[in-house]
Formats: structure tokens, sequence, C-alpha cells
């Protein structure tokens, strides 16, 4: 099966820093890959190197054997790529159905006027914001913004979905709940790379989970195994633990 997502040798640098070390992976279409690793190890930066959001000094990235790599956020998210924030981004002043709106405007298939209406309200009931299509985006609480934000992401009727830590900070009701949601849109045949420490949703949703460890890929397989290397327990605890 080829892959949706081809990650081949992918490096950056900030300053004297490699933040990405020749990182590769894979994901193929309707699979949810994990994408682990202690803090500063690289994970977001990965995220921005897929989306555009930076350039990467070295490797390719390939969406569908197209190679993407290096080009502009805009042209990425057009192909079919969108994302989630690590730190929430929603438009504040505006009602929560001009944000999926405003995003409907920009996906593969731009959709505007009465059908971007009803398409955005649908995206909302989507993530349990049915209730919420007038209010503004910044009177949310947190985690209301982040299901804003997924259905801005939804908006864009990706073919891969980068999610970085969407489940961070859920309470458990809410876990399941978002859980679910992934789940479904798994089911429906969407891919996923998703960064979370939430380890009992990596376990739950994941197919296979790559590790990461200060910018270089440490393991790779599936998530009961990977969790389970001495190698992947020390990166994350520290050699005293293993
Ligand atoms: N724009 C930037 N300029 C300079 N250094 C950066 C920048 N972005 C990230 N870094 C550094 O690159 C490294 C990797 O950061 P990154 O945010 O990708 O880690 P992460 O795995 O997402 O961590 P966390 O789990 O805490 O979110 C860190 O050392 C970080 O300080
Ligand atoms: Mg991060």
């Amino acid at each position: 099966m080829s892959a949706l997502l081809l990650v081949e040798a992918l490096s950056c640098r900030f300053g004297g820093l490699v933040a990405v070390d020749g990182l590769s992976l894979e994901l193929h279409g309707g699979e949810i890959l994990g994408l682990i690793g202690p803090n500063g190890s690289g994970k977001t930066t990965v995220m921005n190197l897929i989306s555009g959001a930076l350039r990467p000094h070295s490797g390719r990235v390939w969406l569908g054997g197209r190679s993407i790599g290096g080009l502009p956020a805009h042209a990425i998210a057009r192909l079919g790529v969108a994302r989630t924030f690590q730190l929430v981004r929603v438009l504040g002043s505006m009602s929560c159905l001009q944000n999926v709106q405003a995003a409907l405007a920009f996906g593969a298939r731009p959709l505007w006027g009465r059908e971007a209406e009803s398409s955005a309200h649908r995206l909302l009931e989507r993530v349990g914001l049915g209730a919420f299509s007038q209010v503004r985006a910044g009177e949310l609480t947190y985690i209301d913004q982040k299901r804003l934000e997924l259905a801005r992401a939804l908006g864009l009727a990706p073919r891969l979905l980068l999610l970085d830590e969407w489940l961070a900070g859920l309470n458990p009701t809410e876990l399941q709940q978002g859980m679910g949601l992934l789940a479904s849109l798994r089911d429906e045949g969407m891919a996923m790379l998703m960064v979370e420490h939430v380890m009992h949703a990596i376990r739950g949703l994941c197919s296979r989970v790559v590790v990461m460890s200060a910018g270089a890929r440490i393991a790779e397989g599936l998530p009961e195994q990977v969790l389970a290397q001495p190698e992947v327990v020390i990166a994350y605890l520290g050699q005293e633990h293993a």
C-alpha cells in the first residue's frame, strides 16, 4: 500500500539547535499514527514542517505521491492537510459559525454563502458545539475553543489531519468524547498524525506510533510494544526507571 504521507530524512535547525534530526515516517490512508516523545523532542516542529509553517533544512515530504516539502502553508492546506495548534488559535471576535465559515472558504473545495453556512452548522454539531453557533469564539472555554479549532480544520475537508495535543487538558468525560470523535473520523477514512502525551489515547486510537527523542526517531511500531521498550521508557522518565 502506498503511503498518504511520506517523510524522509527531515531536518530542521534553529540556530545551533537541531530540533528535527533526519526524521522519517510514513502514514497510510485511514490510519491514526501517533507521534510521541518527551517535551522539546521536536514533535510540534515536525507538524510545522509538514504543514508548511516552517521550511525543512533538508529532507523530503510527500503527500499522496506529490512532493510538498517547502511549499507555503496555504498551498499545503489546499492539497488537503489541516491542523490544530498546541496553543489554540481561533478568531476570538467572530462567532463560532463565522470561524468555521472562514475555514470553509479556503479548503480544496471552497464553499461560500448558504452552502458554507449549512456546512458550518453541521461541523459545529459534529464537534459538540451545535448550540454555540452565534457565540463569540473568544467567549468559549479553552476546551470548546479546541473543539472549534477542530471544526475549522475539518472545514478544509482534509485528507490528512495534524493534531497537536488536541486531547490535552480534557477531563475524563471530555476525553472519552474526544476520543470517540477522532475514532469516528478515522472510521470515515480520515488519516491523522496525532501528537499526544495522553497515552490512554495513543493506546486507544493509534494503529502505530513513532517515538522521538532530541529530534530523532528512536522507536516505531505498535503502541503497546513501543511503549514497553526500554529506550522509550528512558527517554520519557530517565535512566533510573528503565
Ligand atoms: N521557533 C523556534 N525557535 C527556536 N527554537 C525553537 C523554535 N521552535 C521550537 N524550538 C526548539 O526546538 C525544540 C523542539 O521543540 P518542539 O516545540 O518541536 O518540541 P515538542 O516535542 O513539540 O515539545 P512539547 O511536548 O513540549 O510540545 C525545543 O528545544 C524548542 O525549544
Ligand atoms: Mg509541542
